[in-house]
């Protein structure tokens, strides 16, 4: 007899060999979008390279990429030693991310202006923006909204420099002692950030509420124009939420997809990242329920909810190690799915792990066929700086990925290291924005 749900694991299956197209239709993808040619992998210019480590001073970090916001200070002595941090968190409202430029650049510049004053702070500050959506960068300190991810819409930001947006904001704010000199997105602040004391960390990854993957380029092998840049070599964006070829798409991918605010999408994203791991899970639970093999056929409405069910309810069950799941139960019991046996509670934990393996495989490929573009025998040892809570909080989500890159280099695959970075977005920011006004 098969083991219970074995048809919902081939559905989430991505094995060796599949894989294996989908690195090849993901370098074709690069090298097309490197080009300036039709591709789902944007392959953004970010006008900044690995530091020296030798960067220094006393710079501000914006990192602006979900609701909370932090405004930080960082010490950088370039010697060696390790950057101090001070920050603070602030929330947007949920109004603030669907209103108009004008209305969140606002919100963002006051945090900036009680975050000195709290600290009784003068300045002048240069000050490093990591802005964690897709910009078609001009140069560090320009560069403006492709379009909007995550579910955010505020009007008058697509098209425009969100570097003269804020600094305008800063002015209308009083605040024209800081200045905005240079621009960047999470991935790249978090590979500069490791990068800073780690000479072989050459790719930055999000693995949180979205995904996203960043690495180093040959400048010669970007075909776009680079205005004035004159270094050997470049970080790329290449938005790899977006990529949509050879994925191991089932129907409940279809199914989330059809339903989501932006349909056809960051496909990538949608099979890997926290804001949809959940979802996921719970369209199979429905499923499974709808055709009688749970609650015996009648799901509690809560399943009919999209969203009830989140990435860190699927940590919670995958943590759980009880035989009869007792952890899951009353996690969906507190939930207010009524009804949830020991049968239920064990499939969900399944589905979970089902879920997010998968996801930890596709994450896994993606850097896989970023390092390898430039060293395809992994002849070097190479970090992936990475950050966000699935990578972080996801029980094996990391082992997941080893294990996916000894799967395609049994001898070598342990020279790529994902290496947890911590706020790199802040700190990476902080270090760009140092090389820049140096
Ligand atoms: C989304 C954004 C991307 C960002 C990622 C992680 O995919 O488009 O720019 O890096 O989320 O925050």
């Amino acid at each position: 007899m098969s083991a219970p749900f074995d048809d919902i694991a081939a559905e989430f299956a991505f094995p060796i060999g599949r894989m294996r197209a989908t690195i090849a239709a993901f370098q074709d993808e690069m090298r097309r979008g490197l080009a300036g040619g039709p591709s789902s992998l944007k392959m953004l210019p970010t006008y900044a390279d690995n530091p020296t480590g030798r960067e220094r001073g006393s710079v501000l970090a914006l990192d602006l990429g979900g609701t909370n916001v932090r405004v930080l200070l960082a010490g950088l002595t370039g010697d060696g030693r390790a950057p101090t941090l001070d920050g603070d968190k602030f929330k947007l409202e949920p109004a603030h991310i669907v209103s108009d430029a004008e209305v969140l650049f606002g919100a963002i510049a006051r945090f900036i202006g009680r975050f000195l004053e709290r600290r009784g702070l003068a300045g002048p500050f240069n000050m490093g923006f990591t802005f964690s959506f897709p910009i078609r960068q001009l140069g560090i300190d320009r560069g403006e909204l492709i379009v909007w991810t995550k579910g955010w819409s505020a009007a008058g930001v697509v098209d425009h420099d969100v570097v003269a947006l804020l600094n305008r904001a800063l002015a209308r704010e009083g605040l024209e002692r800081v200045r905005v000199v240079s621009l960047n997105n999470d991935t790249t602040g978090t590979q500069v950030a490791r990068a800073y004391f780690d000479p072989a960390c050459d790719a930055g990854c999000i693995l949180g509420t979205g995904t996203n993957v960043c690495y180093r380029e040959r400048t010669a092998a970007v075909g776009k124009p680079l205005d004035a840049y004159a270094g050997e070599a470049m970080i790329i964006n290449m938005e790899s939420g977006n990529f949509n070829r050879e994925l191991p798409r089932n129907r409940f991918d279809a199914a989330l997809d059809e339903a989501s605010e932006n349909p056809g999408e960051q496909w990538t994203e949608k099979m890997v990242s926290g804001k949809y791991l959940g979802e996921l899970v719970r369209l199979v639970v429905a499923d499974l329920a709808a055709a009688g093999r749970l609650y015996g056929g009648r799901p509690p409405a809560l399943f009919a909810e999209p969203g009830f069910f989140t990435s860190e309810h699927v940590c919670a069950a995958k943590a759980d190690v009880s035989a009869g799941a007792d952890a899951v139960r009353s996690l969906l019991a507190g939930l207010g799915a009524s009804g949830t046996g020991a049968g239920e509670a064990v499939a969900v934990r399944r589905v979970g792990w089902l879920v997010s393996a998968r996801a930890a495989r596709i994450a896994a490929a993606v850097l896989a066929a970023a390092i390898s573009k430039g060293d395809p025998a992994l002849d070097r040892p190479h970090t992936a700086a990475v950050d966000g809570s699935v990578f972080e909080k996801h029980p094996g989500f990391k082992e997941e990925m080893e294990k996916t890159f000894l799967e395609l280099w049994p001898e070598r695959g342990a020279r790529i290291r994902p290496a947890l970075t911590h706020d790199g977005s802040g700190l990476g920011a902080a270090i760009i924005a140092a090389s820049t006004a140096r």
